[in-house]
């Protein structure tokens, strides 16, 4: 084996449970409430991006002032978290805790990369958090993805260097993240996550033996 798997990472949103649907109903509630016309369409450009990235793009050049721009993404965060009070232990995507634990099982470590400063919070509601060994969220690194640099916090945490390590997105900026860092790469789900070495629609179609033998 050229380079043997220590750690999985895994983006949060859309890879182990899916707030997609909870984002768009908040940043919609936020637009309308503004006269900002916003649809599903345009949810999918936020996808992976951090808060304030999202919020820029879901203004479309239209200009606010930074103090403006600070309550409407706490507004925004407000509706969200509203949202999140829902989430239980039965909100985890198709065949992610037998994903989970089959990757403990083989001795890998695991760790999440997640753009979300709700990180902790969703993954408390899942009954998750101890699952796994490093958490990187929205308050680990000042450059968001696309830049590399929360992926490598994360791998730094697991003592692993990305080249050791394979991280799950299912976001475009996700990906382009994890291979500006060196990172093995499984694209998750049906977004543009095509330059990713490993495509799935869940991790409910993949063994953690067939990505690590993708990955020798
Ligand atoms: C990412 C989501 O995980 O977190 C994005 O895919 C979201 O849609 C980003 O904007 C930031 O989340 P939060 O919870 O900090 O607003
Ligand atoms: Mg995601």
């Amino acid at each position: 084996m050229t380079n043997a798997i220590r750690a999985f990472i895994f983006d949060l949103d859309g890879v182990i449970t899916d707030t997609a649907e909870f984002h768009f109903l908040a940043w919609k509630q936020l637009a309308d409430e503004e006269g900002i016309e916003f649809t599903r369409e345009d949810n999918e450009q936020l996808r992976g991006v951090s808060r304030r990235e999202s919020l820029r793009r879901m203004l479309k050049g239209r200009p606010i002032d930074e103090s403006t721009a600070q309550l409407w993404m706490e507004r925004k965060n407000d509706y969200y978290r509203k949202y999140l009070e829902t989430i239980t232990p039965r909100h985890t995507l198709p065949g992610v805790p037998q994903f989970l634990s089959e990757a403990k099982e083989a001795g890998i470590l695991l760790g999440i990369g997640s753009a979300s400063k709700n990180a902790h919070d969703v993954l408390a509601r899942l009954q998750l958090l101890s699952v796994f060994d490093a958490i990187g969220d929205g308050y680990s690194v000042v450059n968001t993805k696309p830049a590399p640099d929360l992926f490598i916090w994360v791998a730094g945490r697991l003592n692993t260097p990305p080249n050791h390590a394979v991280v799950f997105e299912d976001a475009e900026a996700g990906i382009d993240a994890a291979l500006a860092g060196g990172f093995y790469t499984v694209g998750i789900g049906s977004a543009n996550v095509q330059r990713a070495h490993l495509v799935a629609g869940g991790l409910d179609a993949l063994t953690v033996n067939q990505v690590l033998e993708h990955m020798r």
